[in-house]
């Protein structure tokens, strides 16, 4: 099986994240912050390595991250909680339905104008200028991708978040693909609210997920989950402070135990030689699939992933010759319909193959051969 969907989830996952998740599973652990027990404390011990280790990551401090079940989850927090009403919601033409989907609901529920501002590859100036038009000082939540899904583009997260700093706006980014790949440092990139998944390329367990808060000097988003946090039961409010005002129920510590593993590993093995080593395979893919007759790649925007279609064949055809011949890639619009849109290949889509550091050469030649065949066909 050659395993080319980790813009979904990164597949397999380190050891050390195998390891840690079972032993919480195994070994002592309770509930965290449910009792002052041995076994409670032993859960929260893991739960609190969990915010020290992503914190430190991300340049946050432990109780500024709040442990949720995935990206989305995190980006409901922070966009539903923060807009504004009678405000703006500002999204690339990049996103993914994570925003797409909540920005819509929240301008729907406060009476806010939901608007996109055009991206531009290799002119991050005109994407930020373009980004300034749109701002209502004082109202305005913008959002950005930080790398999208379908195509690796990249947005210029420090510029954005300057911007917004400047225009006294709030600045959500959606880490999805880009956490474990690109640095990210909440303070240093002006980051209000960074949302991200701990099951890509953090390398945790699927059902992780982190929101990061950055400056709270615009306040702290309201809250869209209530329910039990262990502190304060008296009270029929969520308590004012991070990370429990957000975590309302049991958390899911053998997945913060594995995710603080995944974090971890990332850091070990370092960032550079993580995306050197999945942007030289997605290259090589790339660059020999479009020599192939019928083959049409839609993106040379660099990163692990690479998007494709051939003359003739559907994408999800495609998706299912190459599933015959153990080669794992993901068809179809990948949640992502607005991004799609931009690039030209809505609404059928398109074929993604993406890498990961667990990927090899001879992957990409097994995947380039199926190509090929199927090419042919
Ligand atoms: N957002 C994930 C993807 O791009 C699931 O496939």
């Amino acid at each position: 099986m050659v395993y080319l969907d980790n813009a979904a989830t990164t597949f397999p996952k380190p050891r050390e994240v195998i390891k840690e998740t079972e032993s919480a599973m195994r070994e002592l652990c309770g509930n965290p912050g449910r009792g002052s027990h041995r076994a409670a404390a032993a859960a929260a011990e893991r739960v609190y390595r969990c915010r020290e280790t992503a914190g430190s990551f991300f340049g946050a401090p432990p109780e500024n991250v709040v442990l949720t079940c995935n990206a989305t989850a995190a980006l409901n927090i922070a966009i539903k909680g923060y807009a504004r009403d009678g405000g703006r919601i500002l999204i690339s033409d990049m996103e993914h339905n994570s925003v797409l989907r909540p920005a819509a609901r929240a301008a729907e529920e406060r009476g806010a104008e939901l608007l996109n501002y055009e991206t531009f590859p290799g002119d991050d100036g005109r994407t930020v200028e373009g980004i300034r038009k749109l701002i209502k000082p004082g109202s305005t939540v913008v959002v950005a991708s930080h790398m999208s899904n379908i195509c690796g583009r990249i947005l210029p997260i420090a510029e954005i978040g300057e911007l917004c700093r400047d225009s006294d706006c709030v600045f959500v980014v959606d880490g999805s693909q880009s956490a474990g790949r690109l640095k990210i440092d909440v303070s240093g990139m002006k980051i209000d609210a960074l949302c991200v998944p701990g099951h890509k390329g953090l390398y945790g367990p699927q059902g992780t997920g982190l929101l990061v808060l950055g400056n709270v000097g615009h306040g702290l988003p309201r809250t869209l989950t209530e329910g039990g946090s262990g502190l304060n039961s008296i009270d029929i409010t969520m308590p004012d402070d991070p990370p429990e005002r957000y975590e309302a129920g049991t958390l899911n510590s053998p997945g913060a135990a594995g995710l603080s593993a995944g974090i971890e590993w990332v850091g070990r093995v370092g960032i550079d030689r993580i995306s050197e080593h999945e942007d030289r395979l997605c290259r090589m893919f790339r660059e020999s699939i479009a020599e192939i007759p019928g083959v049409t790649v839609y993106s040379d925007e660099g990163g692990p992933v690479a998007l494709f279609g051939v003359a003739g064949k559907s994408p999800a055809g495609i998706g299912a010759f190459l599933d015959g011949r153990g080669i794992c890639v993901r068809s179809g619009l990948h949640c992502a319909p607005l991004a799609h849109k931009t690039l030209g290949t809505a609404p059928g889509g398109a074929v993604r193959a993406s890498f990961g550091f667990f990927n090899t050469a001879s992957d990409v030649k097994k995947a380039v051969d199926a190509v090929r065949r199927v090419a042919a066909l």
